[in-house]
């Protein structure tokens, strides 16, 4: 394990990779991940995944490995098929009916696309949280507790709503107002008690889709430091934007692009390495462009 502390991703204390200049859009004395110490093993590996929206040819044979308790950036331009490669992981677009992925994603060994898999399940293993905040229209507790009630969950509730709400720093600033509804809250506190009601099933794996891009600079902030913490204990994969979120938070990032063959576009995975390799030294002249601010 790395011996970053989280506050490295707000001090930018820590020391700057060889070479950070070749990407001049992010800022190398914010780029604090990147250098995995690959003691992880890979839980979650996509092989070959192609991804159709009725005709249309999304995502095309990608495969990426993620592992366990490292968190997993995808980048890339708009439309390249971020949002859709996170959503295999836990049969999102299962609920999405012009859908349809082929290829293989396994999560502990396991096809998640097997016959005998039941989607509700995987989702309770591999939660998500979305780029916009989005509480329920229910008190802040209530918020938590709904998804332990439905999973028949038998310990003590205000326990469990206590701690997941501190697991997502949020406990200090709500504990007097548990009863209050989830949209007297800010953004940036709706989107860590979304975290914190994704934390609250105990799943393992945390799937987040540009999860700050709504917040201003200091809650996003909060966010990444969040991340930091909660990489102890969960494996998580996130979608961003923002190549800085990127380089301060993530051990590895895949690139994807839109990439056009045989006139037909389709997105596909230009590169997957660890974080301070892809931001230093990509191997891809496309990932120098794209991280050089050159497109996208
Ligand atoms: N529900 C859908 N139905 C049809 N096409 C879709 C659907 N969702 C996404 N697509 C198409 O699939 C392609 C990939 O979309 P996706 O949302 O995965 O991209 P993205 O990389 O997440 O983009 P962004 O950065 O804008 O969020 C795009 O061409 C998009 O229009
Ligand atoms: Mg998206």
């Amino acid at each position: 394990m790395s011996d970053r502390s989280p506050n490295d991703a707000v001090s930018g204390e820590s020391a700057l990779f060889d070479g950070a200049a070749r990407a001049p859009e992010v800022d190398a004395a914010r780029v604090t991940g990147g250098s995995p110490d690959n003691t992880h093993d890979v839980i979650i590996s996509l092989e070959d995944v192609d991804v159709y929206y009725g005709d249309f040819h999304a995502v095309d044979s990608v495969s990426v490995p993620i592992r366990e308790k490292e968190i997993t950036a995808f980048i890339g331009p708009s439309g390249c098929g971020k949002s859709t490669v996170l959503r295999t992981i836990n049969r999102m677009n299962d609920l999405i009916p012009t859908a349809r992925v082929e290829g293989s994603v396994t999560y502990h060994g396991v096809d998640l696309y097997g016959g005998n898999v039941d989607p509700v399940q995987v989702r309770r293993h591999i939660g998500m949280v979305f780029q916009k905040p989005n509480p329920f229209p229910k008190s802040i507790y209530d918020n938590i507790s709904f998804g332990p009630k439905i999973a028949k969950y038998d310990g003590n509730m205000d326990d469990l709503v206590e701690e997941s709400l501190n697991r997502a720093a949020l406990w200090d600033e709500v504990k007097d107002k548990l009863d209050d509804s989830a949209y007297a809250l800010s953004g940036g506190q709706q989107q860590r008690l979304c975290i914190a009601r994704a934390i609250a099933t105990s799943p393992d794996v945390l799937l987040m889709d540009e999860p700050a891009s709504a917040l201003d600079p200091i809650a996003t902030l909060r966010i990444e430091e969040l991340m930091y913490e909660l990489k102890q204990d969960y494996t998580i994969i996130i979608v961003t934007h923002n190549m800085q979120q990127a380089a301060r938070v993530s051990d590895r990032t895949a690139f994807f692009n839109i990439d056009i063959q045989n006139g037909q576009r389709a997105g596909r995975l230009v590169e997957f390495s660890e974080t301070a390799t892809l931001f230093t030294t990509p191997s891809e002249k496309t990932t120098e462009d794209y991280i050089t601010g050159r497109f996208g």
